[in-house]
């Protein structure tokens, strides 16, 4: 398997990445609140993806959230300890690449994984981490939970059963710092391999250094984001909920040749104990349930112990194969 891949990832001129505004979204009129749902479920049909912009996270927070996990990655393995090589259902992760033990390509990518909702956890070190990171957390997490209130009302759904049904209340979310060195070769090589990520929603916020590509009407569109926009994705319990209705987005990051690229990626699921299912309102006899019922948990500790292949994961609860 080659890792060298090429850059043919323009996104053709007639087509735009939606972009979500979340002031219109939560303070807007009914009528302003409304446009942005619907363009809000084109986004996430269409999709998969989307950049949300005046979302309120300031400039100085995303700054001091990177410098916090750059010094973080740059403690000595000795101080990272055991979260080096820790099990995927550990609370603190600290490795390269995805999964030491499944890894056959060689992706250039270094990750800190905190889990950081229902139970808040932080490493010791950098000192000034588990403030800048609580705060971080907790705004974007209710950034998170108000745009999956406005995807069950563009779905037509009532908000309280889902939120219940998920206890959307002690929601499952990871806090990912990721790490990409530069790669000083003509040809772009690949950060991190084609996948789809697990949890409803993905927030992403970088450094200024693109690298994101996503999949799009099977082509590789290269992200290049409006200024200081959150990138969002849908995960693959997004996927399962709708019962295939929202897919989730194929996607990967391409390196810098010259520059450390970083990303803050945040992942917001269900509760990571609740049997995760297709929404009743979304199944009849027309489209009956494409997944089946599993628990979050089980789901991540698949999705995580396995090679990564694409969306390889969803299979372990499809239920027809000819979706
Ligand atoms: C991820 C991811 C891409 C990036 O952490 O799941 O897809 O651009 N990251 O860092
Ligand atoms: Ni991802």
């Amino acid at each position: 398997m080659t890792s060298l891949i090429s850059l043919d990832a323009e996104l053709p001129k007639e087509e735009t990445i939606p972009t979500i505004d979340f002031g219109l979204l939560v303070n807007g009129t009914p009528d302003q609140r409304s446009a942005m749902v619907r363009l809000l479920a084109t986004a996430c049909e269409d999709w998969g993806f989307f950049m949300l912009v005046n979302h309120g996270i300031q400039d100085k927070l995303r700054d001091e959230m990177l410098e916090a996990f750059k010094a973080l990655f740059d403690l000595t393995d000795d101080e990272k300890g055991s979260y080096i090589g820790a099990h995927v259902l550990d609370p603190i992760r600290i490795g390269s690449g995805f999964n030491l033990k499944t890894d056959t390509g060689k992706y250039s990518r270094h990750y800190a994984k905190i889990f950081v909702h229902p139970e808040f956890h932080s490493v010791p070190k950098p000192l000034n981490f588990r403030n800048i990171s609580k705060e971080y957390s907790d705004y974007t997490r209710a950034i998170g939970l108000e745009l999956l209130k406005a995807v069950w009302e563009g779905l037509g759904i009532e908000e309280n059963r889902v939120a219940d049904a998920l206890k959307l209340r002690s929601c499952f979310q990871i806090l990912v710092g990721n790490l990409y060195p530069p790669y000083p070769k003509p040809d772009f090589e690949l950060g991190f391999a084609p996948h789809s990520d697990h949890g409803l929603f993905t927030l992403l916020y970088q450094n200024g250094i693109n690298g994101l590509q996503i999949m799009h009407k099977e082509r590789w569109i290269y992200v290049k984001p409006v200024p200081n926009s959150i990138m969002v994705n849908t995960g693959d319990h997004l996927e399962i909920v709708s019962n295939g209705k929202y897919k989730s987005v194929l996607h990967r990051a391409v390196l810098n040749s010259e520059m450390v690229r970083m990303s803050i990626v945040t992942v917001i699921g269900p509760s990571l104990d609740v049997i995760v299912e297709p929404i009743a309102d979304l199944v009849n006899t027309d489209c009956p349930a494409v997944f089946r019922g599993l628990t979050y948990r089980d789901y991540l500790e698949h999705q995580q112990s396995n090679s990564l292949v694409e969306k390889g994961a969803l299979n372990l609860v499809r239920l027809h194969t000819d979706h």
